[in-house]
């Protein structure tokens, strides 16, 4: 046996016997994984390809991993895709997307070599399992210009022409993403800045601040609609006068911060933004998102679930990260836009719950929420009351909110106990009846009140942390808890 081959089961080993792991999100078999990359659906198929580290639970040689599903519930390992140093990439190969360029799949990824990201190509076979970079890089440098990085892609066809964003930020200035035009993937022309929103005096703390530098962006039409089934996306068109939204992360020196999409006019040059909502309330846990148009031409939305739990808990769990679910995106005739996990996921739900505990659950709660109520929901909380996440729906000066209260989530002082909040914009007045769905699976918590998110990460010590029950003042019209089966395939490798 050689090293790697025993530090791989150690990992493996590592990480099954973690009782935080999630058993229906998706998962790396261990070591590190994060951002969502190369999401599409083709022939069928669902495509999930991923930043990930086999070598251990640290951000470290990015490797591209690959998983596939036939119904975004269950999922199957496929071979690595990219490999760091097989193309222009000797440091990690960053995130990017999946394209069909007349029949060849196509990735566009950002290389990592030393301490810089260049736009890099790689083709694949017709089934999506092998893959060959090119030697170089397609576009040698960015734009001049004092930048504060320069990396991750969205690419799609206009007009007959391919084009790209890359995420970037001037220093001094703020965020931008870079747009490009080309006819082959290869030679890329600049075409300038699609769109930049003032950084000012950096606010960490501001879960509405757009950073110095976007991560991640994904740009798409997105028509009103009245839910998820219904609402019209696709590819840029700067010809069709439709609003498009701008996916991106604000990021500032090394802090993830926040996902955020920025609404506005694109006109085939520049996206004119009209208005900007945080795409999740759990700011950092859901974290780069890259959305894709499946064959039932809905927006489904993918998101890193960034861990809260210190650098040396995670390397003793022997992973980290975890996909958030799947969800639909859509935007109301309102303006806003709104998600929901992907209705698939129900196939897990066993029988309604008399008694409500356990660590994989799915919770409903229709409610009247009146002017100073609340409705509280535990979950993972211990008869006790000593460890538990709390849930909030509150209505405050006729506004819903909605919140995540951790202080009690975890014994362990050294994991992230921040409270997340955020307002829930909705047509529902006093007296209206509204949804909160919370999904658990183990260390993770997604909240869902009238399709505004909240995602995060809690770290439960106790065995009997598995309790769920409704508190608060509001006056509940129907409750009902599944039990969520595990969809992790059995004995996954560590592959390289
Ligand atoms: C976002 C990100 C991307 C980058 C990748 C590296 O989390 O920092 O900007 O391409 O992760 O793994």
């Amino acid at each position: 046996m050689t090293d790697t081959t025993l530090r791989a089961d150690a990992l493996l080993e590592a990480a099954r016997a973690d009782r935080l792991r999630p058993t229906f999100h998706v998962t790396a078999p261990a070591g590190w994984l994060n951002d969502p990359n190369g999401v599409a659906q083709v022939a069928g198929t669902h495509h999930l390809f991923y930043q990930h580290n086999p070598d251990g639970a640290v951000h470290h040689r990015i490797h591209w991993a690959h998983a596939v599903s036939d119904d975004l519930v269950h999922w199957r390992d496929a071979p690595i895709a990219l490999r760091p140093g097989d193309g222009a990439d000797d440091d990690g190969c960053w995130s990017g997307v999946l394209v069909d360029d007349d029949g060849t799949p196509t990735i566009v990824y950002s290389g990592r070599s030393g301490t810089q990201e260049l736009p890099c190509v790689a083709v694949g076979s017709a089934d999506l399992e092998r893959w060959t970079p090119l030697p170089q890089p397609v576009i040698t440098a960015p734009p001049a210009g004092d930048l504060t990085a320069y990396r991750d892609h969205c690419v799609w066809r206009e007009g007959g022409t391919w084009r790209q964003l890359v995420g970037s930020g001037v220093r001094g200035e703020g965020g931008c993403a870079f747009l490009y035009e080309s006819d082959d993937l290869r030679d890329w022309r600049l075409l300038g800045s699609l769109a930049t929103l003032p950084a000012g005096i950096p606010d960490l703390d501001d879960p509405d601040w757009t950073g110095t530098m976007w991560e991640c962006v994904d740009l798409f039409r997105l028509l009103p609609g009245d839910d998820a089934g219904t609402a019209a996306t696709g590819a840029p068109d700067g010809t069709s006068g439709d609003l498009h939204a701008l996916v991106f992360s604000a990021w500032h020196e090394g802090a993830t911060l926040q996902p955020l999409v920025a609404l506005g006019r694109y006109d085939g040059a520049h996206l004119r933004i009209e208005r900007v909502q945080r795409l999740d309330l759990g700011r950092r846990h859901a974290y780069a998102p890259q959305t894709y148009r499946d064959e039932a031409g809905r927006r489904i939305l993918w998101s890193w679930m960034q861990e809260g739990r210190t650098d040396e808990a995670m390397q003793e769990a022997g992973w980290s990260g975890a996909m958030a679910l799947p969800r639909t995106l859509w935007l109301d005739h309102d303006g806003i836009v709104r998600q929901e996990p992907v209705p698939e996921l129900a196939v897990l739900r066993g029988e309604p719950l008399a008694d409500w505990s356990g660590d994989a659950l799915d919770v409903e709660v229709d409610a009247v929420v009146g002017e100073g109520e609340r409705l509280a929901l535990d979950v993972l909380a211990t008869d006790d009351g000593a460890e538990a996440t709390t849930v909030v729906v509150e209505r405050v000066d006729g506004a819903l909110r909605l919140i995540l209260d951790r202080s009690r989530a975890s014994a362990d002082a050294t994991t992230d106990r921040s409270t997340l909040r955020g307002p829930v914009p909705t047509r529902a007045g006093d007296g209206d009846v509204v949804r909160l769905r919370v999904v658990v699976d183990r260390s993770s918590v997604e909240a869902f009140c009238e399709g505004i998110a909240l995602t995060a990460r809690v770290y439960p010590t106790r065995t009997d942390a598995t309790r769920a029950r409704i508190g608060g003042d509001a006056s509940v019209a129907r409750a009902i808890a599944w039990p969520m089966a595990g969809a992790e395939q059995p004995e996954r490798e560590l592959r390289r």
